[in-house]
């Protein structure tokens, strides 16, 4: 498989073209943003490590029946994908109170949900990602009424699987960020599952061990991201 045109570089990876129309390159950078682009900087090995876990998450998933377009892992910081249209869309997954949530509603970070809490974001730079609902979802076009339930299905499915996955490292799942992308017609889950796009915390001492130690300043990020991957591959 030959490597053409980069068609996208974004804060954290760089998606490139292949001799194959319906196969794209995912290139994983250690650049690491915060706060819409407005904080910068370098985790040292995370473009590693998110290649290795996004990987291994995803064919966890496929295995259990949700489409992702991850084909193959091609080497420490590149894997072969599907070719996808991103729909413009962050789909959030939360199970305990942290982050934006925290914030918005006031509630104290680390509170147990009652349910799981799934929200959608419109994904637009400019606007900041803005919160949305699933009528303003249908009203501007951004996805069909059959998408925003397979998406909300997989998603919530997901989280399941994931939560059960990372308890058993000793690992509680607190939210995480999803973005699905259409293939031949059909949605799929693309983008990564990693440290940057999951809470990640220690279940006995809620210690961090995700992209919150680096947007907060809380030192040791290499580290945690070390110790995710650790984990997950025992
Ligand atoms: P939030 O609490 O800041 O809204 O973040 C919720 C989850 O989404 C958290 O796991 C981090 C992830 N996330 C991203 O992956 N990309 C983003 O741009 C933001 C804001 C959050």
């Amino acid at each position: 498989m030959m490597k053409k045109d980069m068609i996208y570089e974004g804060k954290a990876k760089k998606v490139f073209k292949t001799d194959d129309s319906k196969r794209y390159i995912v290139g994983y950078k250690d650049d690491a943003t915060a706060f819409n682009g407005e904080k910068k900087g370098t985790i040292v090995g995370k473009g590693i490590i998110n290649n290795k876990m996004s990987a291994l998450v995803f064919k966890l998933l496929e295995g259990r029946g949700i489409p992702t377009h991850f084909i193959d892992i091609l080497n420490d910081r590149e894997m072969m994908v599907k070719a996808v249209e991103i729909l413009p869309l962050e789909v959030i997954v939360r199970n305990v109170a942290a982050g934006s949530l925290a914030k918005r509603l006031g509630i104290d970070e680390g509170t147990e949900m009652k349910e799981p809490v799934l929200e959608f974001c419109y994904k637009n730079d400019d606007l900041g990602d803005p919160m949305i609902n699933e009528y303003h979802i249908k009203a501007i076009d951004l996805a069909t009424e059959e998408q925003i339930q397979l998406i909300k299905r997989y998603s919530l499915k997901i989280n399941e699987i994931l939560k059960r996955f990372f308890i058993e490292r000793n690992i509680k799942l607190v939210d995480f960020k999803l973005e699905f992308g259409t293939h031949d017609g059909e949605v799929i889950l693309a983008d990564e599952v990693s440290p940057d796009t999951c809470r990640l915390w220690d279940a006995d001492t809620n210690k961090k061990l995700d992209k919150d130690r680096f947007r907060r300043d809380l030192g040791d990020v290499e580290e945690a991201y070390n110790e995710v991957l650790g984990r997950i591959l025992f």
